[in-house]
């Protein structure tokens, strides 16, 4: 993808690709510059991504720039509804289309899948967040409330100061 830099505009090259495991590394550290982000130790740790990726191996998302990692997102499925995970793009590349970019990359990749659905969750005091979903056509849904249960106590979130 070729995008013009709206503030200083020159034009650099962002390439949007599947992401692989050997990423990690590079993700990870994007994922601790994000404020309010949680990280979970046993998910998010190398073996929990890379299980992630073994099970859905074509529909995670890297966008790259200048060798960088700066956009990501943990996309999977279930055979029958698509989810995202920690959604990001390095705050100096925000608003050049790059979140959206890698979202449609990812949902093209779930309908490959035949995958006719997909879901995330978003903080409710994540007000950027949630403006971006809107704006890029997801339902805000009103109607249902959000369950879920802890399987494993070991599984500790860390949030991103
Ligand atoms: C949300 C996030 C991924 C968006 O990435 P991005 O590359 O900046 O988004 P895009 O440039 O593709 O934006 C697409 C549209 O979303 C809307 N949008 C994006 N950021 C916005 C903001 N800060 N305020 C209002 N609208 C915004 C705009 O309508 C934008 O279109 P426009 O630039 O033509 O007006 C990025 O802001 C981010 O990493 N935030 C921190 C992590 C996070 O909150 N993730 C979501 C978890 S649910």
């Amino acid at each position: 993808m070729c995008k013009e830099n709206r503030t200083d505009e020159v034009f650099e090259e962002v390439k949007i690709r599947e992401m692989r495991i050997e990423d990690y590394d590079q993700v990870r550290a994007l994922w601790m510059t994000i404020r309010g982000f949680g990280i979970r130790s046993i998910d998010d740790s190398e073996e929990g991504v890379a299980r992630f990726i073994r099970r859905n191996p074509s529909t995670s998302v890297v966008a790259k720039a200048n060798g960088e990692t700066i956009g990501a997102i943990l996309c999977g499925h279930d055979g029958r509804r698509g989810c995202f995970y920690h959604v990001c793009v390095r705050e100096d590349y925000r608003k050049k289309g790059i979140g959206k970019a890698m979202a449609v990359f990812a949902m093209k990749a779930l309908q490959k899948e035949q995958i006719n659905k997909v879901s995330l969750i978003a903080f409710k005091q994540n007000t950027v967040g949630n403006r971006f979903w809107k704006s890029v056509g997801w339902t805000f849904r009103e109607d249902l409330n959000y369950y879920d249960f802890t399987l494993n106590e070991a599984n500790i979130t860390k949030f991103n100061a």
